[in-house]
């Protein structure tokens, strides 16, 4: 081989079966090759295993699908570059023109986007609710045929929590399929319920260290095969090599989890004491209105906490920017602590009683709290709290 031929053809470095890595390697190649026509077509055709082209499936990716079918209790996933993506991916596969789609005002923004202008505008209706009223889902599922319900619990950044038996049991009697948003919850939670398909922002806990984002779209088989049937044509795919990072995230998510819960109870708990703060929801707090319904639907009330400055916008503005730990950002889930001010945070495009559904008031603060130590993290809320209020 000439040497333009040589750095093309790379020398391949093969190693014995007996004599495997601990950690898989990275699949960072887009195509993967058969030696014969034959066993390419049946490899297309299904009738054998192996890999062809990273849109369609990789073992990188494919070692992270499985491991989140077995964390949610699912057995098929559908990854994506992004968590928007994958609320996306499951809406249009699952939607056709004159379907009818429930919504919530507490949904995340570019949520609420694809039912309304995009999904809208490919002939799909919908119907806004808020999560705080199931009679009134009850009702409207009695009267109008409904192809599907999307809803988060907890709620972002409210943290409501949503009764998952009496949503998914009022879907399954009105023919209604159920997607969950669990990001706020992560794939450990909720599996045990009748949801038809969770989707997950990979970019939050189970990433965890806000290097690298990613979605996934977890539901039984028949479901994920429409879905990836539509993955295939609109290309949403994850990179191989943000697959291996978020792999290795997952290595230490319930450490992480469970140092987030810690740490957000102990916030949580010092909020409520403090006369600045009018209202503080963290499902943890036993004052909290989800807190029995948390208890037994979820293992451990997450990172999110929010909660009300009495003093409004400005004041939260000043608190924010007071802060020296939490830095001013809108993800969430990841090792560092986060802020959202009020003013970075006001509902846009809901009608007043929409906007009074969603819970966001003028001072409403959220915070996703890190693993740093709770005692500063609590003594840094403390003296911004205390500067931003003279
Ligand atoms: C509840 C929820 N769902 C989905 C997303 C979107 O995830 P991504 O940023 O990975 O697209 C977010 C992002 O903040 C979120 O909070």
């Amino acid at each position: 081989m000439k040497p333009r031929t040589r750095v093309t053809h790379l020398p391949t470095v093969t190693v014995p079966p007996d004599n495997r890595p601990l950690v898989a390697p990275i699949h960072q190649s887009v195509k993967f090759s058969f030696d014969d026509v034959a066993e390419t077509r049946r490899n297309s055709a299904g009738e054998r295993d192996g890999f062809q082209y990273s849109r369609v499936s990789n073992p990188t990716l494919r070692q992270l699908e499985l491991a989140l079918c077995d964390l949610q209790g699912r057995d098929s996933c559908l990854l994506t570059g992004s968590g928007v993506a994958a609320i996306a991916l499951a809406l249009l596969g699952l939607l056709k023109a004159g379907d009818h789609v429930v919504y919530f005002a507490e949904l995340y923004g570019p949520t609420r986007a694809l039912v309304s202008r995009l999904l809208g505008r490919y002939g799909v209706s919908n119907t806004m609710l808020s999560v705080d009223d199931l009679d009134a889902l009850e009702r409207l599922l009695a009267s109008t045929p409904t192809r599907l319900i999307v809803f988060e619990t907890p709620t972002n950044p409210v943290l409501k929590v949503v009764d998952l038996e009496r949503i998914t049991a009022l879907a399954r009697a009105h023919g209604a399929l159920t997607v969950l948003d669990n990001t706020l919850a992560g794939p450990h939670n909720h599996g045990r319920f009748d949801v038809d398909v969770y989707v997950h922002s990979l970019t939050k806990f189970v990433a965890g260290h806000g290097d690298v984002m990613g979605g996934a779209v977890i539901a039984r088989q028949e479901l994920a095969d429409r879905m990836r049937h539509d993955a295939i044509t609109l290309g949403p795919t994850l990179d191989p090599h943000a697959a291996f990072l978020i792999l290795r995230g997952l290595k230490t998510y319930f450490l992480r989890w469970d140092a987030h819960c810690a740490n957000a109870q102990r916030v949580a708990e010092f909020l409520a004491g403090r006369e600045e703060v009018s209202r503080v929801r963290y499902p943890g707090l036993p004052q909290d209105p989800g807190h029995a319904l948390a208890a037994r639907q979820m293992h451990g009330a997450g990172a999110v906490v929010s909660f009300d400055l009495a003093t409004g916008l400005e004041a939260g503005t000043r608190f924010a920017e007071a802060l020296e730990l939490f830095s001013i950002a809108s993800s969430l889930g990841s090792t560092e602590s986060l802020v959202v001010p009020p003013a970075l945070q006001q509902p846009r495009g809901l009608t007043q009683e929409q906007a009074a559904w969603s819970g966001i008031g003028a001072g409403t603060v959220r915070l996703s709290v890190g693993i740093e130590d709770a005692d500063d993290l609590i003594a840094d809320l403390r003296q911004a709290l205390e500067r931003s209020n003279g």
